[in-house]
Order: structure tokens, then C-alpha cells, then sequence
């Protein structure tokens, strides 16, 4: 069984995290989707509400499943029985950034293994930080998240 784990803040899940776990759950036989607390980020939706929208977005996905965390990524991964850990790739801006995390995960556990998937040209640049300020201004983010999570965003900024 080969278990890959998609970790992120996921403040809220983008169209853009969607295509990165459905195509991980193509690959894989099971996915965990890990919903990291990130309290240094200061997020939007709380870990809770973070962790309810993925649910439901990747509710079809029957190899997929949500959790969320606090602790360190390796050690999680470990908890769970992942041996990959799957990051999604933008630009070539995102290389130096996720180089260091994948470096520094494989010091911390020479176990913990990091894989690249590039996303596709519409998602390249999209970013959960951007779909909040869109949302904030009351502009429109159909496009760019599943309709549950324009739905909170729109409930947030009401
Ligand atoms: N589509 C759309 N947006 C994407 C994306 C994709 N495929 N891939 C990344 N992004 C966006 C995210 O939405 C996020 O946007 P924002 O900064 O505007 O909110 C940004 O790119 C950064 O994403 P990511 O690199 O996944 O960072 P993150 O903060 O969401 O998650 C963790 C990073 C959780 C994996 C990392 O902080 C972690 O491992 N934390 C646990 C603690 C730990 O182990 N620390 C030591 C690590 S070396």
C-alpha cells in the first residue's frame, strides 16, 4: 500500500490544492490530505473550519482522507504511515522555498521522501493569500475555489 501525504495551510483550499490531491490520489492508493495548523500564518479559518472545507471538497475522492496536525511534518507523515510526502509546483519561484523544506525534512527523518507534482498553467498563479484578498475586496473567486468555499469566504468578509 504506498500512502502519500499532501500537506498545507489550506487557508482555505484553493481549485489549485484540488488538482494537486486528485492527481496525488491518481497515483497513489491512499492520500492524507494534512491540514496543518500553521498558527505562526495567523489564518483566516480556523484549523477547524480549514479542515471541514477540504472534507467536503474532497468528499469524492474515495482515497482520500482529512486530517489535521500540529506537530512536525516528518513526524506526522511517520504517524500516519506515508512514505511520500507531495508538494504542488507553481513556478520556478516555489523551487528555492520547497528545495529548503524538502532538505530540511529528509535532516530531520532520512526516511521522509518528497515528491513534485507541477500544476497545470490556469492554478500557476493562484495562491490562498490572493483568494483572500480578492474575496475581502467582494470580488468574484468562483473561479479559482470549489463553491463551498466561496460560500465561508463570502460568510467571512459578510
Ligand atoms: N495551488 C494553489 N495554491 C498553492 C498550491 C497549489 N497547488 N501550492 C501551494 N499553494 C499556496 C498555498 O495556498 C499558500 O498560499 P498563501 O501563502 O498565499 O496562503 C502558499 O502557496 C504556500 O503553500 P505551502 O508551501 O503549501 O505552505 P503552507 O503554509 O500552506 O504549508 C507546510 C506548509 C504546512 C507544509 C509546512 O509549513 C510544514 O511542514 N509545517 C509543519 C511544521 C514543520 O514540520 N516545519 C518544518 C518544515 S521544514
Amino acid at each position: 500500500m504506498k500512502r502519500a501525504l499532501t500537506p498545507g495551510t489550506f487557508d482555505p483550499i484553493t481549485s489549485g490544492h484540488l488538482d494537486i490531491i486528485t492527481r496525488a490520489a491518481q497515483l497513489f492508493d491512499e492520500v492524507v490530505v494534512a491540514v496543518a495548523a500553521s498558527a505562526g500564518k495567523r489564518p483566516l479559518f480556523t484549523l477547524e473550519e480549514r479542515t471541514a472545507l477540504v472534507e467536503e471538497v474532497v468528499a469524492p475522492l474515495s482515497n482520500v482522507r482529512v486530517k489535521p496536525f500540529t506537530g512536525m511534518l516528518v513526524d506526522f507523515a511517520r504517524q500516519e504511515g506515508a512514505q511520500v510526502v507531495i508538494k504542488g509546483l507553481r513556478a520556478i519561484t516555489d523551487f528555492e522555498y520547497e528545495f529548503q523544506q524538502a532538505a530540511l525534512n529528509i535532516q530531520l527523518d532520512g526516511s521522509a521522501e518528497t515528491m513534485f507534482i507541477m500544476s497545470p498553467p490556469e492554478y500557476m498563479y493562484l495562491s490562498s493569500s490572493v483568494v483572500r484578498e480578492i474575496a475581502s475586496l467582494g470580488g468574484p473567486v468562483g473561479r479559482f475555489v470549489p463553491p463551498c468555499v466561496e460560500a465561508a469566504l463570502r460568510a467571512k468578509f459578510a
